[in-house]
This record gives structure tokens, C-alpha cells and sequence, in this order.
């Protein structure tokens, strides 16, 4: 099993080489705005990987994140930021073994599908595409080079995921006929900027009404399910509620004559998708980053034997829970079916972002990218949940009509093994 490196065994397994650089994955950033200057920060922090070049088309975001590897004690690493497509120019470098993509969304599989042709390993932000043809690309382009695709979907990897993940794995809920899933963010603060402008992220709420952000939601999701190995999404419905949040939002803080406060958002405030599988089995995905209210993933898995409530912290198993149908605490369950990569965070680890997920995360992908093996989230995976963007589009689009999941794994997910975080 891949192990997360911590920097002492990392060093330790470097020790005496010639050239212990040899051993030091070398990755090149491509944007470097909020998120691609926390997985850079990450990054240094850890000294598991040298970053030797970095593009950002803003020259003072490229400039800041330049100044933090220089702070960390490296050489300053080559920018890269003439125009648009010059993260071909760094992709095009041979001394690079991976590249980390952190733009937004628009950009994502052009330059994951680029990274790939270049020979590179590629981790990208969520999500990985944003239209059907796009998930394809990136799928063909995988196959065709050979070269891993992992989305970075940190969600993947929370400490009680994985735990319910061992449990599952176990049996302890029987066979697992539903689950749900949410992403519950208000994050007007990240979709416009201070003025009520849209970002770019923003310009998507006045384009199209999709569920835009479902990878958080699905990231353990998959895994919970043995989606693309053992079972796949077959197909979507989705429905959204009207749209209140943005424009409530605006009114309070600029008045009712501001622009953003009677501009309209196609967004719905709540997208409610479910997803049938070829099994049989359903999930339901909301989608909930408009309104005022606390973060919540609202996890909820069910089998023929039992269920957990991420939201109740708890658990019920039939025959098991010590009282009949009654709750009983998840937390001494985590404990005991605690996943190894956790156990292997030394006491005390310091959290790098999202309770260590991020440390996890990319500490795994690099330990790939250092052994020439698979990435620890696979490609079919990175699209499969990404592919939701597009389809619940459609489907509200046509009255929640029900819409096709296309199989990206084209039929082997019939005899696919599960890959992700396996034990022993
Ligand atoms: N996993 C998580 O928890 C998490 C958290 C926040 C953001 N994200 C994801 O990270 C990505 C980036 O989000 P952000 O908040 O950092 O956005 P941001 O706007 O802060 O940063 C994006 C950066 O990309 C740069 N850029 C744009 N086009 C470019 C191009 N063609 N070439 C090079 N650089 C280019 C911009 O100049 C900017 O610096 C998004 O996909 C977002 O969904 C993930």
C-alpha cells in the first residue's frame, strides 16, 4: 500500500545517494492564486518536492508565490506568465515530473489533457472539467499517454471517511443500497468580489444553473459505493430551487439599486440531484453555496444493516448497536477502524490545510509520482464526479428530466477492482 511521506522518512529514504535530488519529485505549479498558493505552502512545508517553475498570468500572484519558495530557503523557481497558454511553455521543461493546476475551472482540462501529452503526472483542482467532452478528453488522454490524472478532491480524504470506508469494506453496514451528500458553503465571498463583481467562479452563477461544486460532496462518496469498480452512475435527475440568495445578499450589504442586488443569477439556490446506478442503488447530491449557513457535507450512508450520520455523528447497525434502533456515537468506531495512512501521521502532524486532508492528499501523489505508480484518485474517478456539472445543467435545463451518465470506464467497471486507499 502507498504510504503519505513525512519529511523525516523522506529524507531518511534519501540518505547516502549521490545526488539525493534524484529522489525529489520536481513539480511545476500553474496558478498560483488563493488554492495554488496553499498547496505550495503545503508543499514547502512538507519538503517533498522541489518547485522549480511556476506560471500565474497575474504577475503579483506569480511574484508572491515566487517569494515563498524563496522564503522556504529554495531557489527562486522560473516564472511563467507572458500570456494564457504559457504553461505550455513550462509544461514543455524535461526536468519536471509532475504539475499541480490550480486556475480556474475553464482551464482545467486543457491543461491537465496538456500536462499529460508533456509526459507529466497531473494533480488539478476541483473540478476536473466542466463539460462531458472535456471529462472525455481527459479519459482519452490518460489512456493514451499512460500518465496518471488525480483531481485533488481533499474530501476523499477526511480521517472518518476513511474509517467508514475500512467499515464498509468490512461489512458493518451490509450491502449499501443509498446514499447522500452535500456540498453547504456560502461562498458568495469567493464568487464575487468585494463590489458585488463577479470572479470568474461568479460568472458561472450568471451563465448557467448547474450543480457547480459536487466533488466535495462525492469524494468519499465513490469510494463508499465501488463506483467504477463494482458499480457506476447510470443515471441523473436534477432540480433546482429558484434563486433568492445572491440578490438578499447584495441588498444587505450595497441597497436595493445596487446592480448585484437585481442582476440576475440563473443559479438556483439548491440543486437537489440523485443519481441512480447501474446497481440499483441512488444518491442524492445537494448543492447549497448560496445561502447564509454554517458548512455542513451532510454525509449519510445506508445499507441493508445499517447507516451513518455524519451530521449526528453516529451510527446504527442492526443486531450490533446496543440499543434497538436507537443511535449509537461514531466516534469510538473511528477509532478502531481508523485508516493507516492516518495512523501514520505522526501525533500531532501538523494540519496543512482542511484537518490535514490536503497534507494527505498531496503527500500520497507525490509518493506516486516518486515511485512511477498509480495516483491515489484515478482519472475515472476525477470525472466521474466532475461530470455532474454538466449533466445536472441538462437535466434542470429539460424540466429534471432524467439524463444518461456516460461510463467512462466503458464497461470495466464490471470486473474493476476498488484501488482507493485499500488496507494490508
Ligand atoms: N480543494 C479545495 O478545497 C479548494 C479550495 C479553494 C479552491 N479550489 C479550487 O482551486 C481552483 C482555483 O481557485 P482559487 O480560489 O485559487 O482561484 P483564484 O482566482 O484565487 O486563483 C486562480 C489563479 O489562476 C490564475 N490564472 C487564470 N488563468 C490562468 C492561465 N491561463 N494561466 C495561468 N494562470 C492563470 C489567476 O491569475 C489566479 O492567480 C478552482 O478550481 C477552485 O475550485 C479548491
Amino acid at each position: 500500500m502507498v504510504k503519505p511521506i513525512a519529511r523525516r522518512e523522506f529524507l531518511a529514504a534519501s540518505a547516502g545517494a549521490a545526488a539525493p535530488d534524484r529522489f525529489l519529485p520536481r513539480v511545476g505549479l500553474v496558478g498560483s492564486g488563493g488554492r495554488g498558493t496553499g498547496l505550495l505552502r503545503t508543499l514547502l512545508a512538507l519538503d517533498i518536492a522541489a518547485v522549480p517553475a511556476i506560471c500565474d498570468i497575474n504577475a503579483q500572484n506569480l511574484e508572491q508565490a515566487r517569494d515563498a519558495v524563496r522564503k522556504a530557503g529554495h531557489p527562486a523557481p522560473e516564472g511563467y506568465g507572458r500570456h494564457e497558454q504559457d504553461y505550455e511553455r513550462l509544461m514543455a521543461r524535461e526536468d519536471l515530473d509532475a504539475v499541480l493546476i490550480a486556475t480556474p475551472w475553464e482551464w482545467h482540462a486543457r491543461m491537465a489533457a496538456h500536462g499529460m501529452r508533456a509526459g507529466k503526472y497531473v494533480a488539478v483542482e476541483v473540478p476536473a472539467a466542466i463539460t462531458v467532452e472535456e471529462c472525455w478528453q481527459l479519459v482519452d488522454t490518460s489512456e493514451q499517454t499512460g500518465m496518471p490524472c488525480m483531481m485533488l478532491e481533499n474530501w476523499s480524504f477526511l480521517r472518518p471517511n476513511l474509517a467508514l470506508l475500512n467499515m464498509i469494506r468490512l461489512g458493518l453496514l451490509g450491502e449499501i443500497v443509498h446514499c447522500h451528500c452535500a456540498h453547504s458553503h456560502n461562498c458568495i465571498y469567493w464568487y464575487f468580489d468585494k463590489e458585488g463583481n463577479p470572479r470568474w467562479s461568479g460568472e458561472h452563477l450568471l451563465r448557467r444553473n448547474a450543480d457547480p461544486y459536487p466533488t466535495h460532496s462525492l469524494g468519499p462518496v465513490l469510494s463508499w459505493m465501488d463506483i467504477n469498480c463494482g458499480d457506476c452512475f447510470a443515471q441523473l435527475t436534477s432540480t433546482a430551487s429558484r434563486s433568492l440568495g445572491i440578490n438578499n445578499d447584495f441588498r444587505k450589504k450595497f441597497g436595493s439599486k445596487h446592480p448585484a442586488a437585481s442582476r440576475r443569477y440563473r443559479q438556483g439556490d439548491i440543486v437537489t440531484s440523485v443519481v441512480k446506478t447501474a446497481r440499483g442503488n441512488t444518491i442524492v447530491i445537494n448543492n447549497d453555496m448560496q445561502l447564509p449557513r454554517p458548512y455542513d457535507n451532510r454525509w449519510m450512508i445506508q445499507g441493508a444493516e445499517g447507516l451513518y450520520d455524519e451530521a449526528r455523528n453516529a451510527v446504527y447497525i442492526a443486531g450490533r448497536s446496543p440499543e434497538y434502533e436507537k443511535w449509537e456515537p461514531f466516534p469510538p468506531y473511528q477509532d478502531k477502524y481508523d485508516h493507516s495512512w492516518w495512523k501514520a501521521l505522526a501525533v500531532g502532524s501538523p494540519d496543512f490545510g482542511h484537518g490535514g486532508t490536503d497534507y494527505l492528499e498531496l503527500s500520497l501523489f507525490i509518493e506516486a509520482v516518486r515511485r512511477g505508480g498509480p495516483a491515489p484518485i484515478d482519472v475515472y474517478d476525477s470525472v466521474t464526479m466532475s461530470v455532474i456539472i454538466p449533466l445536472s445543467e441538462q437535466s434542470i435545463a429539460q424540466g429534471s428530466a432524467p439524463v444518461a451518465c456516460p461510463d467512462f470506464t466503458r464497461g470495466r467497471w464490471k470486473t474493476r477492482k476498488p484501488s482507493f486507499a485499500l488496507e494490508g
